[in-house]
């Protein structure tokens, strides 16, 4: 019922002058952003490249350049992190004739009907018994340890099992049996743990995908999975993969993080956070933008918390990440196709039946190819709130980047007629970023007011404004609010009852 608005008269959409990106003849341009109104500093001056990357005002930057002809130094990898006790060759020598001879000895199929306790228990005792059968000297806490990794290899995914115990690990990246990297507080950092040899490593992927019915060999060598937490996982193995079996595991968070949050960790500033929050409520709708692991799926559930609790809310997603906490709330998944090449659902499957089912918003995890018709379609059809990821590096690409997949799609539409349809079904773009010292941040919340000529207008209301630097390499920056006092989303939090906070919000922003 509340279509987009043509832009309002308290702010009528303009274009930036000549600097401004021109609508290049079907390429990726056709957007515009609009200057500020008014321009307090220097950085709020109207540039193009400031809907691009967060800015870096040159009176502000700490350090001196170095000279042009300087070499560039690549930084220095990060310290490997020890994860439990190193294992020596040795070690994983008497670990290997132990392991073949536990697996002589018991009977898989029954161990597997055992619960993880008494199974645990069962291996213990085996595995003692080999031990002084074999007399093999170990102290009770190399033994100790050798029980919990035969314990880890045989029910579960060995020497993942201590990175997947721990919830501060954002992603585990094993780049083939020696070189395991783990993500944690927005930095990588390769650890000490390592998997026996690439069989190892491989049969570790196989069970994990076995889980989810599916296979993954050197005829099928790629495969995405989930793990029985919500993780995600991807596989790649050789021939494709040249260093052996690749995994990646997006690792689950129990407790997703919350707006509040965010603003703790500085990725937004309370009053950005505010508006986020009024943006959800009243029902905009919503394109999360940012690069690959910035935060966006994260973004995106605390956007649906602010979904009403009488709203019927459909999602669909790639992976389920989604954590809503709605009581009406349809969740689906994409299924991709069998080893025969059949019965694959796409997004686009998804949220054209999403549209059969009554939904008052659609949520779509990540928006990637052709749906992103549909979901615009949904969008401007009654459907508002409806929210979605999709990666680009800033507003500007993102609206570009939804072009492309129209055009891609197969869609025979002119040019106009696809930016027309863009323009008027999102409302408002959120960039996220995982900046260079990787903290995570909210860098533009910004509208898409119209089209002016051939070109999509847009208009930012809070940038992040990077300052400089410490001497540790972290980013210092602050959010700040582009000066614009009445967005074009009033009318709509008006109806909502929101607008007294949203102009409290938009007053308390630092300008
Ligand atoms: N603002 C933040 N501060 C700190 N950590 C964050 C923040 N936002 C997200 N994270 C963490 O970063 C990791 C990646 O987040 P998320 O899955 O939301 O990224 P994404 O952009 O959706 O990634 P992908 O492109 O792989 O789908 C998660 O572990 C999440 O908990
Ligand atoms: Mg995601």
């Amino acid at each position: 019922m509340f279509g987009k608005r043509p832009t309002g008269p308290q702010n009528p959409p303009r274009q930036f002058g000549g600097s401004a990106p021109r609508p290049a003849q079907g390429g990726s341009g056709g957007v515009a952003t609009k200057p500020r109104t008014p321009a307090p500093s220097p950085a709020s001056s109207p540039k193009p490249a400031a809907a691009e990357a967060p800015v870096i005002p040159a009176s502000r930057t700490p350090k001196p350049k170095p000279a042009a002809s300087a070499p560039i130094k690549a930084k220095p990898a990060a310290q490997v992190a020890s994860i439990g006790t190193e294992r020596s060759a040795e070690y994983y020598a008497v670990k290997t004739t132990i392991f073949n001879a536990l697996i002589d000895t018991i009977d898989l199929g029954q161990l597997a009907r055992l619960d993880n306790e008494t199974a645990r228990d069962e291996i213990r005792d085996i595995v003692t018994e080999i031990i002084s059968i074999k007399n093999v000297a170990m102290s009770i806490a190399e033994q100790e340890q050798l029980l919990q990794d035969i314990c880890n290899d045989v029910l579960g995914y060995g020497p993942l099992e201590p990175l997947l115990e721990r919830d501060d690990i954002a992603d585990i990246m094993v780049n083939g049996a020696g070189d395991v990297f783990i993500e944690v507080k927005g930095k990588v950092q390769k650890t000490n743990i390592r998997f026996r040899d690439n069989g190892q490593l491989m049969n570790i992927c196989q069970r994990i995908v076995s889980q989810v019915g599916r296979r993954v060999d050197e005829s099928s060598p790629i495969c995405d999975a989930r793990l029985a937490d919500g993780s995600r996982v991807n596989v790649i193995a050789p021939p494709l993969a040249l260093d052996g079996p690749t995994l990646t595991i997006r690792k689950f968070k129990k407790d997703k993080l919350k707006l509040q949050n965010l603003v703790e960790f500085g990725s937004i500033s309370p009053e950005g956070a505010r508006i986020l929050e009024i943006i959800g409520a009243c029902r905009a709708n919503v394109l999360i933008s940012g690069g690959t692991g910035s935060g966006k799926t994260t973004l995106l559930n605390c956007l649906t918390g602010f979904i009403g609790e009488d709203e019927r809310v459909i999602t669909c997603e790639d992976a389920a990440e989604l954590q809503l906490q709605q009581p009406h709330v349809v969740r689906l998944e994409t299924r991709p196709p069998n080893l025969e090449g059949q019965g694959q659902v796409t997004m686009r499957d998804l949220v054209k039946n999403c549209l059969r089912m009554r939904p008052e918003r659609i949520i779509v995890g990540e928006v990637r190819g052709s749906e992103a018709f549909d979901l615009l379609q949904a969008m401007n059809t009654g459907h508002d709130g409806s929210m979605g990821t999709l990666h680009a590096n800033s507003p500007r690409e993102a609206l570009s980047r939804i072009e492309s997949m129209i055009t891609m799609g197969g869609y025979n539409l002119p040019t106009k007629t696809i930016r027309e349809m863009i323009s008027g079904s999102i409302d408002v773009i959120v960039q996220a970023a995982r900046l260079r010292d990787g903290s995570r941040k909210i860098t533009h919340i910004t509208e898409v007011l119209g089209m002016e000529g051939d070109v999509i207008i847009t208009q930012d209301l809070f940038l992040y404004e990077i300052t400089g630097e410490d001497e540790n390499g972290d980013i210092a920056g602050r959010h700040v609010s582009t000066g614009i006092a009445r967005p074009n989303f009033w009318e709509r939090a008006r109806y909502f009852g929101l607008d007294a906070q949203l102009a409290a919000a938009l007053d308390a922003s630092e300008a």
